[in-house]
């Protein structure tokens, strides 16, 4: 039986509060540190329930001026094919949520066109976007400072769904995912990309996680039913903040 080997760091935390503001806490350290390293800090927003706490919270008044919003550079690690102001748009959510509340520049938001009828167009445009803004030469990968990801109850992140093709996805840096279980199409980072990352960051919360964060974490390496597996940064720091009740089954805490 092959095991998961990858190094990670968990933080469990009490509830879902508490993980939103472990999760504040390291987005404001991490910005901090790019900027002042480099000047600019990449992060990949994740779309779902979990991360929309944080969002509200770095938008409040007890974080939103601990942010360098001037020079934080906003993508997103997958997004339905929906229109942008529909409300299954991750962006609609993050927007709402945090970008309109905060001083970013408009053009340090790159969304994702998914909305676009064409997907592999959308992908294609998408991947332009990246490789330009990251002055990427040929076969090079981006390394966004921080990858924002949840957990689906069946192992999947971003639109890395379980058995879906673009878990095989190694040359391109965003996919046109079909998701069966949908019967849609979402965009997605690929795999290299997430594990080119400085920095990736889970946010799980509730007992509906408990079963799947167990088995990601603690049962053999099956990365096809487990795409979570999949993520194993190259130089990249891994980080699990999980709320007691998804940490439930966890027999290594
Ligand atoms: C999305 C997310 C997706 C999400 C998981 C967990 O577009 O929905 O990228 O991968 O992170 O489904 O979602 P929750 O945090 O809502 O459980």
């Amino acid at each position: 039986m092959t095991k998961v080997s990858v190094r990670y760091e968990i933080m469990v935390v009490a509830n879902p509060d508490e993980l939103s503001l472990r999760a504040a806490d390291e987005f404001v350290r991490q910005a901090g540190e790019a900027v002042q390293a480099k000047g600019f800090f990449t992060v990949a927003l994740s779309g779902g329930s979990t991360p929309r706490d944080l969002y509200m919270l770095l938008a409040s008044d007890q974080y939103r001026e601990r942010v360098p919003w001037s020079k934080v550079y906003v993508f997103w690690g997958d997004e339905r094919c929906v229109s942008l102001d529909h409300p299954n748009s991750n962006y609609h959510m993050a927007f709402e949520s945090l970008l309109d509340k905060v001083p970013i520049p408009e053009e340090n938001i790159y969304r994702m066109p998914a909305e676009q009828k064409d997907h592999d167009c959308a992908a294609a445009v998408y991947e332009q976007t990246i490789k330009a803004f990251f002055r990427l030469k040929p076969k090079e990968l981006p390394c966004f400072d921080l990858i924002l990801l949840g957990m689906g109850e069946d192992g999947h992140i971003a639109s890395l769904f379980p058995g879906s093709s673009a878990l095989e996805e190694t040359d391109r840096i965003v996919s046109a995912n079909y998701i069966e279980k949908f019967s849609a199409y979402r965009l997605t980072l690929t795999v290299p990309v997430i594990n080119q990352a400085a920095n990736v960051m889970f946010l799980i919360s509730g007992e509906s996680k408990a079963s799947i964060l167990r088995e990601v974490l603690e049962d053999e390496y099956q990365p096809r039913r487990l795409p979570s597996q999949l993520i194993r940064p190259v130089n990249g720091r891994l980080l699990f903040i999980v709320d007691r009740p998804a940490a439930g089954k966890l027999t290594r805490v």
